[in-house]
């Protein structure tokens, strides 16, 4: 059974991929920011093994790692933790900037970089939860935006890097999808929520689904989703 690591997997799109891929049979290791917050996700996902490491702080990964068990098998890696904190350039503090693109993009370089031995011996897949913001910036969304549009230059240079390498790399590009993050995209904008009017996080559990399931004599680079109400 293919092996997934998969960061994110406590709510919103991660759980319902992370759902999915474990009910169907396949084997699932779930990247926690801590060890209490990896207890909790065993008993969300039961049969899931975890590895403790905190996106925040991805100078630390290596370090973390070493000190655990890792995978000797991943079939992929699915980056879909991210965070988001809003706010106009003229606001944005560097506290706001390294938060987000530490995270969103730094952390999943080395996340990359740590696993890539094992994703070229397994021709695996590689695939980043990015965003629409990841390819147009919009006001009070610069920060966000440009840790979403360096996670697509990530995602480019690592296609061209590893396709010799039979390893297989997609981004998603979902709209704004019903989730605790998009709660508080929303509070942050004053506006109330109203979760049915976003795209259903297990709709955008099939798309990656899909890309991974999609016979080796292909390739989905970019996907697009959004909204279809
Ligand atoms: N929701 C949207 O409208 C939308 C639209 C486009 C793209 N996206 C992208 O989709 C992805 C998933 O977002 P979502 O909407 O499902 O959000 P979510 O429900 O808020 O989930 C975010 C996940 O990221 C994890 N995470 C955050 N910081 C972490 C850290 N320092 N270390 C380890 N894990 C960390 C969280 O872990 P904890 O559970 O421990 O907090 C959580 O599981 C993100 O990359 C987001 O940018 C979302």
């Amino acid at each position: 059974m293919p092996t997934h690591v998969i960061t994110g997997a406590g709510s919103g799109i991660g759980a319902a991929v992370t759902r999915r891929l474990l009910e169907r049979g396949d084997e699932a290791v779930l990247v926690a920011r801590d060890a209490a917050r990896a207890k909790e996700l065993a008993e969300l996902h039961p049969g899931a093994r975890t590895l403790v490491g905190d996106l925040a702080n991805p100078d630390r990964l290596s370090w973390a790692f070493a000190h655990q068990t890792m995978p000797e098998r991943v079939d992929s890696l699915l980056h879909v933790a991210g965070v988001v904190e809003l706010g106009a350039v003229g606001d944005l503090t560097p506290k706001a900037w390294h938060f987000q693109l530490n995270a969103n993009l730094v952390a999943p370089a080395e996340l990359t970089r740590l696993l890539l031995p094992q994703l070229r011996v397994a021709q695996g897949h590689v695939l980043f939860v990015n965003s629409g913001a990841g390819l147009a910036a919009s006001a009070e969304w610069g920060a966000y935006a440009a840790s979403k549009h360096g996670l697509k230059a990530l995602a480019d240079s690592l296609r061209q890097e590893e396709h010799a390498n039979g390893v297989r790399v997609t981004s998603v590009y979902p709209g704004r999808t019903a989730s605790p993050m998009q709660a508080k995209v929303h509070q942050q904008e004053g506006k109330e929520y109203d979760p049915s009017r976003w795209i259903d996080p297990e709709s955008v559990a099939t798309t990656i689904v899909t890309a991974l399931d999609l016979p080796r004599d292909a390739e989905v680079t970019d996907l697009r989703v959004r909204p279809g109400r």
